[in-house]
């Protein structure tokens, strides 16, 4: 199976890239980096399936350049990446000098094959150290989160091509104080307002940090969910709006106009830190780009209990491997609904896309057709986007390779390249190779 699109569709300055990030690919185990909160949280019976955590994962660590070499044969123009802070920091406040070399030689090893790095600064793996003083619930984080971008930045700063400080911020503070899915694995609403907040805080934190640097081209990703009412209700219409007012309008209203939905105060109001409302400024100072993550819609119904009071719905569409139905008009809604509401002319970056399948290595290699038609349909959706003039400027594929799927372990195969766990060897699966004949193509 091929795709049905050539680089030469897109515009000349449009990037094509792939994405990973630090825990999920590394091995923690390696280098000196410290013990994170996500060590501790897989640790703990019931929260990762298996048990299972990134102690060795991919064992990128060592063998990066196998892996930098994969980026480039795919004919990628962009590889996005972050830096782990208990690498950088084992205890989050001292540097682990093999950590600052790890990530200056990734970045020439990427300048030297031709790939622009794209740095992600917090990808999840917050320092035991920091968790123990409240992590994401202490104010202090943001100060904290500055002074590693200073370390990592200072070192790897001037070579990289774009930074964004935080991947998906709902994941950091919804998903892991609310809902207790992801580390810390909290279920309070108080903990889940003040991280929401406070996340937003690092975010400017970091920036401001940056452009003192002398830094360029930074951004933010914010994975974004379409919330669809489930019947035709006002009251699954209501909640509908509430969910996509927690999940994708309160981080760029935050970023982009300084601002909080109403609907998240309502519920939220009472248990955000006092004052919260003079940092706006500092949260909302400009950005370059806004990076979107999208991978699925949900269903929407009312719920009985307190504040936010819904519930998602199984929907009727084909699903991955994750659960998550295929939904690719979702894209194209957000691409353009992002730059209508909050970005306007800011370039936007699809900067993950991809999806989970029962890959399976038969004779040496693995076709996944059903990853080719999700890839297709997803950049039909960006194109249309993009035929209406909506500065799209770049889409990403999670991910190169299988890796550590958090709270799901190494069972939900997301990469371009099949890694066999036991082995360690990377196999390219047919998405890989058809994209890369994609890009080749004028
Ligand atoms: C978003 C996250 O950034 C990434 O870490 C994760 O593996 C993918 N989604 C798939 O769930």
């Amino acid at each position: 199976m091929n795709f049905s699109f050539s680089r030469s569709d897109f515009p000349a300055d449009f990037q094509f890239g792939t994405a990973t990030s630090a825990y999920q690919i590394e091995g923690h185990a390696f280098g000196g980096a410290g013990e994170t909160h996500w060590d501790s949280f897989a640790a703990t019976p019931g929260n990762v399936a298996k048990a299972e955590n990134g102690a060795r994962a991919c064992d990128h660590y060592h063998r990066w350049e196998e892996d930098l070499d994969l980026v480039a044969g795919g004919n990628f123009d962009v590889y996005r990446f972050s830096t782990s802070w208990a690498r950088v920091m084992p205890d989050g406040m001292n540097i682990n000098p093999e950590g600052l070399d790890f990530y200056d030689r990734l970045v020439d090893g990427l300048l030297e094959r031709g790939l622009k790095p794209a740095a992600t600064l917090y990808h999840w793996e917050l320092p035991s150290a920091l968790a123990d003083l409240g992590g994401w619930r202490n104010r202090d984080v943001a100060r904290w989160f500055g002074d590693f971008t200073a370390a990592i930045m200072g070192r790897i700063g001037d070579r990289v091509w774009s930074a964004a400080p935080i991947n998906e911020p709902w994941c950091v503070s919804w998903l892991s104080h609310f809902l207790g899915a992801h580390a810390p694995g909290l279920r309070d609403i108080r903990a889940t307002a003040r991280a929401m907040h406070h996340v937003m805080l690092a975010h400017g934190t970091a920036t401001q940090v940056m452009r003192e640097l002398g830094m360029s081209n930074l951004g933010a990703v914010c994975n974004l969910e379409y919330a669809q009412p489930a019947d035709q209700s006002a009251e699954a219409g209501r909640v509908a709006r509430t969910y996509d007012a927690i999940y994708n309008r309160f981080f760029l209203s935050g970023i982009f106009k300084g601002e909080y939905p109403e609907e998240v105060i309502e519920g939220l109001g009472d248990h955000l830190p006092e004052g919260w409302q003079d940092d706006m400024a500092l949260i909302s100072q400009p950005v370059d780009w806004c990076g979107l993550n999208y991978y699925t819609r949900k269903l929407i119904a009312p719920a009985p209990g307190p504040w936010p009071g819904l519930a998602e719905v199984d929907g009727p569409l084909p699903k991955t491997e994750m659960g998550w139905e295929i939904f690719p008009d979702g894209l194209y809604h957000f691409l353009t609904m992002v730059a209508r509401d909050f970005t306007g002319d800011t370039p936007l970056f699809v900067t993950e896309n991809g999806m989970a399948a029962p890959d399976r290595l038969e004779n040496g290699a693995v076709q996944d057709d059903d990853r080719i038609a999700y890839v297709d349909a997803h950049v039909a959706a960006l194109r249309r986007a993009l035929a209406e003039g909506v500065p799209v400027k770049g889409y990403y594929v999670w991910s190169l390779m299988d890796n550590f799927e958090w709270a799901l372990g190494y069972d939900k195969r997301f990469g371009l390249v099949h890694v066999d766990f036991d082995s360690l060897e990377r196999r390219p699966k047919a998405s890989y190779h058809a994209l890369s004949a994609a890009l080749a193509r004028s």
